[in-house]
């Protein structure tokens, strides 16, 4: 739907999307093999069957190139139609620099600017589609937005408590102003940085240098995760900046066609969705095939939701996100 404002512009929205998922499913009972766990427990505790795992020779600018890639062919552009590039990971190629100077260069885009949103949890895409759109809103940027998480290859793989829960998966999106374009029609966000040592991956920064013996420990890839209280305020915060983002768009969540949770686990999307007062219907819901797969989980399932026909021209489409930091964000869209 092409609504044009007072000067005949079009809207600020998506202009293309774009996924990509790692070939190698790997099932629970394979989970088995590593940890003392089972299909039963996962699935009752998370909802998650399988999860995507990156090939050996993948990096994760391999993983944003190729949903790069497919974002600009969703939307018909070359990658000299790009002005900015912005990256959200929590598992970047190198500790410097950034995830996007990689995929700058091998996307062929010239020296345009782009930057990460590093250690942005899984809020991450949501949160630079709002920086996106301000920025095509300043100065006209056509930019390129991706979410993306290798996070399987720097988890604890015999820490039962997380290594369940994870996949990797990249997904992208162009943002600017254009005929047809998915219009972003409001956007929120927020952090509660008092809760920043409730998870995250602590070992590696000045506060904790990366030495020998928390190699040794295996500190070096471990995930902190208070998993009672992550559930709790996933759930409260999602719920929270929904109805804000509904709020400040001025309509109501009636209104609203589809939502677009970050596929954290099932249990947490049941329980936003019952917050919201929402059938089972119009929340989508996609944790089962992919697990928790980072800034990545936002565009993958909006795209999976659209690629299964679940969204109308008209529709609007809540996306909702929460992670590390804690931050957290939501942006409502008009397809
Ligand atoms: C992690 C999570 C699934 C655990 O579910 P839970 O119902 O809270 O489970 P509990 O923490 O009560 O753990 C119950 C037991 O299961 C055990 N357990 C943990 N992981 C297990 C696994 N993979 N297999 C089998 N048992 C496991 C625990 O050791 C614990 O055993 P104990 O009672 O003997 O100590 C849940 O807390 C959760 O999803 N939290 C949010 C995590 C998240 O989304 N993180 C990313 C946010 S962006």
């Amino acid at each position: 739907m092409d609504t044009q404002d007072a000067r005949g512009r079009h809207p600020i929205g998506l202009l293309g999307l774009g996924v990509y998922l790692p070939e190698r499913v790997m099932t629970n009972d394979e989970w088995s093999e590593h940890v003392d766990t089972s299909d039963e427990w996962i699935v009752a505790r998370t909802g998650i069957r399988t999860r995507r795992i990156a090939g050996d020779e993948e990096s994760t600018a391999d993983l944003a190139l190729a949903a790069a890639r497919a974002a600009l062919a969703d939307g018909a552009f070359e990658p000299a139609d790009i002005d900015e590039i912005v990256l959200a990971t929590d598992t970047p190629e190198v500790f410097a620099p950034d995830t996007a100077a990689y995929v700058q260069a091998r996307l062929g885009v010239g020296n345009i600017p782009c930057y990460d949103l590093a250690g942005s949890g899984c809020a991450g895409f949501v949160l630079a589609l709002d920086i996106a759109r301000s920025r095509a809103l300043a100065n006209g940027r056509r930019m390129l937005v991706i979410g993306v998480e290798l996070i399987t290859r720097l988890m604890n793989w015999k820490d039962r408590n997380t290594c369940v829960l994870f996949g990797d998966a990249a997904g992208a999106a162009v943002v600017g102003r254009g005929p047809g374009a998915v219009e972003i029609l409001a956007a929120t966000a927020g952090t509660d940085g008092t809760k920043s040592d409730i998870l995250g991956l602590e070992t590696g920064g000045t506060r904790q240098p990366v030495t020998m013996e928390r190699v040794r420990q295996g500190l070096h890839k471990n995930l902190v995760m208070d998993g009672r209280e992550v559930f709790r305020q996933a759930v409260h915060r999602m719920s929270a900046a929904s109805l804000e983002v509904v709020s400040t768009a001025g309509v109501s969540m009636d209104d609203v066609a589809l939502v677009v949770p970050h596929q954290a686990n099932l249990r947490i999307l049941n329980a936003v969705a019952a917050r919201l007062g929402l059938s089972d219907e119009r929340v989508f819901i996609n944790v089962q095939k992919y697990g928790n797969t980072g800034s990545a989980s936002v565009p993958v399932a909006l795209w999976e939701a659209r690629d299964v026909g679940l969204i109308k021209p008209g529709d609007l489409v809540l996306l909702t996100a929460f992670g590390a930091g804690f931050h957290w964000a939501a942006v409502l869209l008009r397809f």
